[in-house]
């Protein structure tokens, strides 16, 4: 991280190629995040924008299209000005994931965009497709010799997600680097764009308010929950075969564990040395007692009746999908010795709420409410919260009181999403904020045994109604260790 040196880099020339460009992430999330870094005169000075896709577009279709999804979601703020400067960048490339001969037509596109806007080759390929269609976008992208392991100025962004056990992840690494060189492939997790995530080694390392008290000997235990109240959205082909704990749980969840239980890195490369660190470190044991997963019943979002997971279109009506798990880990390393990490997610919970929540010893037979903590909003409402204990005036009691950081109060802009911020770092070949592939089969270790001990005990599957707090297996897992989960 650099302090108040910092000068911004823009991004060299380059062609950029989404495959996916007709997708739910890339009309909601892509799209918008390339408008918004336009906006923010954070793109190159020469670009294309080249969508592929098996529609019959012409160039102009495909612009008029994008302009509507781009003024529906972009987070700027949509100005036909802006937005009629960025469209002469905008190509598209029509063609099928199986077609040779579009491959072959899109390479002359590349070759011919690159001499226009004096590229020098640099190409960012952004594949944000279906996980069926991976293997054949990567063999046509290597067959039509579009891919070039050997030139440093290309690159990868590869959407999770990134297999569903450690063995289909190993041979979908080895798929992407039969085509791409390791440098060059920048696979995504998104929470890692947050601004908050983004803000935790630096608030940790520069405030000795925090260093001071990073350990067990001052936390009693860490809690990281990733919530939603949003169901399955129409993505059941998808998650009928993920479950929250593949889903979520060996990702966004782990990532965010190993970035706070790390030790310090050196720069922003070791980064990722330390998280693997962390990752070897993990232990799960006892998984009757330590983990949770739950299925969501019909129940209420924000005072609307909603189905079952079940009774979701496209979704087996005897499915065994987790849409809610929770884990217990300890993290075995001497900083972290007795302060066991809880991470739970899921979806239909009472609100959409990602944070970290490092809980304080308490003096004494203190109850659990009576504990102090510190927490990392990730969002919404990003900041900090430091949660002490404080006399009531006028009383003998005591309370908990609340001294707070607000990125609103504070910053008053809105943060950028975190996708502009990857799309970004990737164009400058920028890695930390990508996870590296061991890190990814490390967490994938840990998901598998927790996925097998789940499949050899069907009847660990526990139902909660939509809107609610989750199973009631999830409370009795921190129960038993005389806790409870912070408040959703
Ligand atoms: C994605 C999961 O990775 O993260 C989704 O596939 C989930 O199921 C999403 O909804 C949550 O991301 P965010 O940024 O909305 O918290």
């Amino acid at each position: 991280m650099e302090k108040n040196d910092y000068a911004r880099k823009i991004p060299e020339p380059c062609t950029i190629v989404l495959f996916g460009v007709t997708g739910h992430l890339s009309r909601h999330k892509l799209l918008p995040a390339f408008y918004d870094l336009f906006h923010r005169g954070l793109m190159p000075a020469a670009f294309d924008l080249l969508g592929f896709a098996r529609r019959e577009w012409s160039r102009e279709e495909f612009v008029l299209w994008a302009k509507k999804e781009i003024e529906q979601n972009c987070r700027t703020g949509f100005d036909e000005e802006v937005f009629s400067l960025m469209a002469p960048h905008f190509y598209f490339a029509k063609g099928t994931f199986d077609d040779e001969k579009s491959f072959e037509s899109l390479k002359g596109i590349i070759e011919g965009a690159s001499k226009d806007q004096d590229t020098e080759g640099r190409t960012l390929f952004y594949l944000s497709v279906p996980p069926a269609s991976f293997p054949q976008v990567v063999e046509r992208l290597k067959e039509s010799g579009i891919a070039d392991p050997k030139n440093p100025l290309q690159k990868v962004m590869v959407e999770k997600p990134f297999g569903r056990d450690l063995e289909s992840a190993r041979k979908l690494d080895s798929l992407v680097k039969s085509a791409f060189s390791s440098p060059q492939i920048f696979r995504i997790d998104h929470y890692l764009g947050k601004e908050m995530v983004q803000n935790l080694l630096p608030l940790r390392f520069e405030n000795p308010l925090f260093t001071s008290l990073w350990s067990a000997e001052t936390l009693d235990h860490v809690q990281i929950s990733v919530a939603e109240s949003a169901g399955v959205e129409g993505r059941s082909a998808y998650y009928e075969q993920a479950g929250a704990a593949r889903d979520v749980l060996q990702n966004h969840l782990m990532q965010l564990l190993s970035l706070t239980a790390m030790e310090k890195p050196e720069g922003n490369e070791g980064e990722r040395e330390r998280k693997i660190e962390v990752l070897k470190s993990c232990k799960i044991e006892n998984l009757e007692r330590t983990s949770a997963r739950g299925q969501y019943t019909e129940g209420f979002e924000g005072g609307r009746l909603v189905k079952g997971y079940r009774q979701e279109e496209g979704v087996n009506p005897f499915s065994l999908t987790d849409t809610f798990a929770a884990l217990k880990i300890n993290v075995d390393t001497p900083r972290w010795q007795g302060c066991p990490f809880y991470l739970r997610t899921g979806k239909r919970l009472p609100k959409r709420t990602a944070e970290i929540a490092l809980i304080l010893k308490g003096e004494g037979k203190e109850k659990e409410g009576m504990k102090g903590s510190i927490v990392f909003k990730i969002q919404p409402n990003e900041g900090v919260d430091v949660e002490i204990l404080s006399k009531l005036p006028g009383e003998k009691l005591m309370r908990k009181a609340r001294m707070g950081f607000s990125y609103e109060k504070e910053f008053a802009g809105k943060s950028p999403e975190a996708y502009e911020d990857l799309i970004e770092d990737a164009m400058l070949g920028r890695s930390s904020l990508f996870p590296s592939e061991e890190e990814t089969e490390c967490s994938w270790k840990i998901i598998d045994q927790l996925e097998d001990f789940w499949n050899q005990n069907p009847s660990t599957l526990d139902f909660y109604k939509a809107g609610s707090r989750g199973p009631a297996s999830s409370d009795k897992l921190m129960e038993r260790d005389g806790r409870k989960w912070r408040k959703l």
